[in-house]
C-alpha cells in the first residue's frame, strides 16, 4: 500500500477545472515531482492533498485512511506538511522562532496533558533540529524578513520539517532565486533526501533541479494527469515534449 494514494482528484472553480481526476501513488521515501506548465493545476493539487480547499470529488488517502472530512489543520497532525508557492513565513519574528511556532501547531493536542512549557521546549528543539538541517543555525537568531530570499526559502523548508512531517509538500523552492541561490538550495535539499526517509512531493519548473532531486515524475497539464513515471521515461514521452518540456530532453 502506497503512503499516500489519490483517485478520481477533481477541483472545479465555476466553469474551469483545476484539478481532473488526478490519481496518483506515492511510496513511502520516495521523492516525486509534479511538473506541468503555468495553471496547470499543480498547487491546487497541493490544495486538496493538504485540505486547504475542498476537493468537488474523488478521494485523498493517507496510510490508508480517507483525509477527505478532515481539516487542514488536522492533515497537518497526522503528518502532512508543506511550504507554499509565495513565502509565507512571519517576517518579525527570527527564524527560530519561525520554526518553532510550525513545530508546535504539529504538537498541540497530542501533548495537551504535559502542559504548555513542555510543548514550548519540544517544539523549539524540534526547529533548532530543522534549522540545524537545512544548514541555518548561524541565521536562526535573525528576523525572518531580513534575510536573504534564497535564506527564506530555505527557512521555509526548515519550517515545515520541524513538524516533523511523514510526507513533506514543496511548491517550487526555488522560485525567484538566483542562479547562486539555487545552486545552494537544490545541494541542501539533495542533502536532506539522501537517506531515503524523508517522502518528497515537489513542484518545481526547473528541470535541472527536478531531473537532479525526483525518482518519479507526474506531468499535469490542464488539470489532468498526462505522465507519471521515472524520469528517463517522462524526459522521452512526446505528449509531456509537446505540452512542456519543449527543447529540454
Ligand atoms: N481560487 C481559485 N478560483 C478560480 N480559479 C482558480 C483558483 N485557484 C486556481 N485557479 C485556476 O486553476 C488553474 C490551476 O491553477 P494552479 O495555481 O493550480 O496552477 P499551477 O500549475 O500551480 O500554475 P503555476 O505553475 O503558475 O504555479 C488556473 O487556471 C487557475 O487560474
Ligand atoms: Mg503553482
Amino acid at each position: 500500500m502506497a503512503l499516500l494514494e489519490l483517485d478520481g482528484l477533481t477541483k472545479r472553480y465555476g466553469g474551469l477545472t483545476a484539478v481532473n481526476g488526478v490519481a496518483m501513488r506515492v511510496e513511502a521515501g520516495e521523492v516525486r515531482a509534479v511538473i506541468g506548465p503555468n495553471g496547470a493545476g499543480k498547487t491546487s493539487l497541493f490544495h486538496l492533498i493538504t485540505g486547504v480547499v475542498p476537493a468537488t470529488s474523488g478521494d485523498v488517502r493517507f496510510d490508508g485512511n480517507s483525509l477527505n472530512r478532515m481539516s487542514s489543520y488536522r492533515r497537518c497532525q497526522t503528518g502532512l506538511s508543506r511550504t507554499f508557492q509565495l513565502t509565507s513565513l512571519f517576517s518579525e519574528m527570527t527564524a527560530r522562532e519561525n520554526c518553532r511556532v510550525a513545530a508546535q501547531a504539529r504538537l498541540r493536542g497530542r501533548w495537551q496533558p504535559w502542559g504548555g512549557t513542555q510543548i514550548f521546549r519540544e517544539a523549539a528543539a524540534r526547529g533548532d533540529e530543522a534549522l540545524e538541517r537545512l544548514g541555518l543555525t548561524a541565521i536562526a537568531g535573525r528576523s525572518a524578513g531580513l534575510l536573504s530570499h534564497g535564506d527564506q526559502r530555505l527557512l521555509e523548508v526548515a519550517m515545515a520539517l520541524s513538524q516533523r512531517p511523514r510526507v513533506l509538500l514543496l511548491d517550487e523552492p526555488t522560485q525567484g532565486l538566483s542562479v547562486e541561490e539555487t545552486i545552494t538550495a537544490v545541494e541542501t535539499l539533495a542533502g536532506l533526501l539522501v537517506d531515503g526517509k524523508l517522502t518528497v512531493l515537489l513542484v518545481e519548473h526547473d528541470m535541472e533541479v527536478v531531473f537532479r532531486l525526483a525518482q518519479k515524475i507526474t506531468v499535469m497539464h490542464r488539470g489532468s494527469v498526462i505522465a507519471d513515471d521515472v524520469p528517463s521515461v517522462v524526459r522521452r514521452d512526446p505528449a509531456v515534449q509537446a505540452a512542456y518540456l519543449g527543447g529540454y530532453a
